[in-house]
C-alpha cells in the first residue's frame, strides 16, 4: 500500500511517499529556516504564505521521486494538528483538494504520532507498546504507545518545549536561529559541571517538565557576566562551557522523567522522537539509561528527527488500516491531545 504524506504544520513544507507504513519510496522536504532566521523564530503568516507557495512543487517532487502518478497512490495522509493554525490549513486545505480530485482516502495524522512513527520507518521490528518520548520544537512529551492508534500521556511541559528551550538559549548567547544543532556542537567543547543549574521538577505532577526556570536561570547568568565584565560579548570558552551545562540540566530533566518510570516498570522499549531527538547529548543520555535498565531503546536517524512528511506517511498507513478516513469537512487545530 502506497501512502502520500503532507506535512505543513510549522517551518516545512514536506511531501513523501511510504510503502506499508515501513518503507520510505520518496521524501522531499523544502525548509523555510532562511526565511524565518531573519526574525530569530518562525513568523506564522509568513510560514503559512510560503507554504502555499511551495506546496504544489513538493508534492509533484514527492510523486516523481517515488516514480509514482496520484492514481498509485492509496490514500493521503495529512498533519491535521497541533501546529502553527495558518500553516496547518494551508496543507490540510491542499490535501483536501487532492482527495477530492482523486478520490483518494484523506487520512488526518496527529504531528506527534508522526514523530514517533518515524522510527517504523528504520526499525522493522519496532512494534507497540512501548514509551516514546517526544521532544521537539514545540513539543515535549512522554506518552504510553499502547498499539499503533492508541496513546496515553504520561507527562508533558508546563512551559517551554525542549527545542524552544534551546533554541531561546541560542538566541541568548548570540547564535543564529534555530540553535539547537549548534548548541549541541558548542555543548561537546564545554565543560558540563562549569555552571550549576537546576533540574526542575513541577509540584504534584512528578511525570511533567519545566524549562522556563532553566531559560531564566540562563538569561540572568548572562546578563550579570555582561554587567560585571562590562563585555557585550562573552567569551567562546565561556559560552561552551554555558552550552554545555545547560545542555547537561536539559537533558536530565528530560532523563530524570525516564528514569522514575523506569524504576516503576522497566518491561517496555524506549522511543525517542523529534528534533530534539537530533541532540548528541540525549540521545546517549537516554540510551546509557535504557541500557542500565537492561531495557531496549530507539532512537531515530537524524535525517528523520525533525519535521517530515515519511514520518506522516508512516502514520498515515496505521491510521487508515484502522479506519481513521476523514470527511473533506475535516479541520485543523492548534493544539489537541494525543
Ligand atoms: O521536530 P521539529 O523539526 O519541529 C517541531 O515539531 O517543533 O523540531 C525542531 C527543533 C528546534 O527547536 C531545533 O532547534 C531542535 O529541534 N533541534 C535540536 C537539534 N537539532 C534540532 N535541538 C538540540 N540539539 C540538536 N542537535
Ligand atoms: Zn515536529
Amino acid at each position: 500500500m502506497l501512502i502520500l504524506g503532507i506535512e505543513t504544520s510549522c517551518d516545512e513544507t514536506a511531501a513523501a511517499v511510504v510503502k506499508d507504513g515501513r518503507e520510505v519510496v520518496s521524501n522531499i522536504i523544502a525548509s523555510q529556516t532562511d526565511i524565518h532566521s531573519v526574525y530569530g523564530g518562525v513568523v506564522p503568516e509568513i510560514a503559512s504564505r510560503a507554504h502555499t507557495e511551495a506546496i504544489c512543487g513538493v508534492v509533484s517532487k514527492a510523486l516523481d521521486a517515488a516514480a509514482v502518478t496520484l492514481e498509485d497512490i492509496d490514500c493521503i495522509a495529512i498533519t491535521y494538528c497541533p501546529g502553527l493554525i495558518g500553516a496547518l490549513l494551508t496543507g490540510l486545505s491542499y490535501a483536501k483538494g487532492l482527495s477530492f480530485a482523486s478520490g483518494k482516502p484523506l487520512i488526518p495524522v496527529h504531528h506527534i504520532r508522526g514523530h514517533v512513527a518515524a522510527n517504523y520507518l528504520v526499525h522493522a521490528e519496532l512494534k507497540p507498546p512501548f514509551v516514546a518520548l517526544v521532544v521537539s520544537g514545540g513539543h515535549t512529551s512522554l506518552l504510553k504507545v499502547n498499539n499503533y492508534t492508541d496513546y496515553d500521556s504520561i507527562g508533558q511541559t508546563r512551559d517551554d518545549a525542549a527545542g524552544e528551550a534551546f533554541d531561546k538559549a541560542a538566541r541568548m548567547l548570540g547564535l543564529p536561529y534555530p540553535g539547537g544543532a549548534i548548541m549541541d556542537k558548542l555543548a561537546s567543547q564545554g565543560d558540563k559541571n562549569a555552571i550549576k543549574f537546576t533540574v526542575s521538577s513541577v509540584d504534584g505532577a512528578e511525570m511533567d517538565f519545566s524549562f522556563s526556570g532553566l531559560k531564566t536561570a540562563l538569561i540572568n547568568l548572562v546578563h550579570n557576566h555582561k554587567a560585571r565584565t562590562g563585555n557585550a560579548e562573552l567569551d567562546e570558552c565561556f559560552m561552551a562551557d554555558i552550552a554545555a551545562s545547560y545542555t547537561e540540566a536539559l537533558v536530565r530533566t528530560i532523563t530524570s522523567r525516564l528514569r522514575i518510570l523506569l524504576e516503576r516498570d522497566s518491561s517496555l522499549p524506549i522511543v525517542l522522537a523529534g528534533g530534539v531527538a537530533a541532540n548528541s547529548h540525549l540521545r546517549r543520555a537516554v540510551g546509557e539509561l535504557a541500557d542500565s535498565f537492561g531495557v531496549n531503546h530507539y532512537l531515530p536517524p537524524l535525517s528523520l528527527c525533525g519535521d517530515n512528511a515519511a514520518m506522516i506517511a508512516a502514520q498515515g498507513y496505521f491510521e487508515y488500516i484502522s479506519g481513521a478516513a476523514a470527511p473533506l469537512a475535516l479541520n485543523a487545530f492548534a493544539t489537541k491531545s494525543v
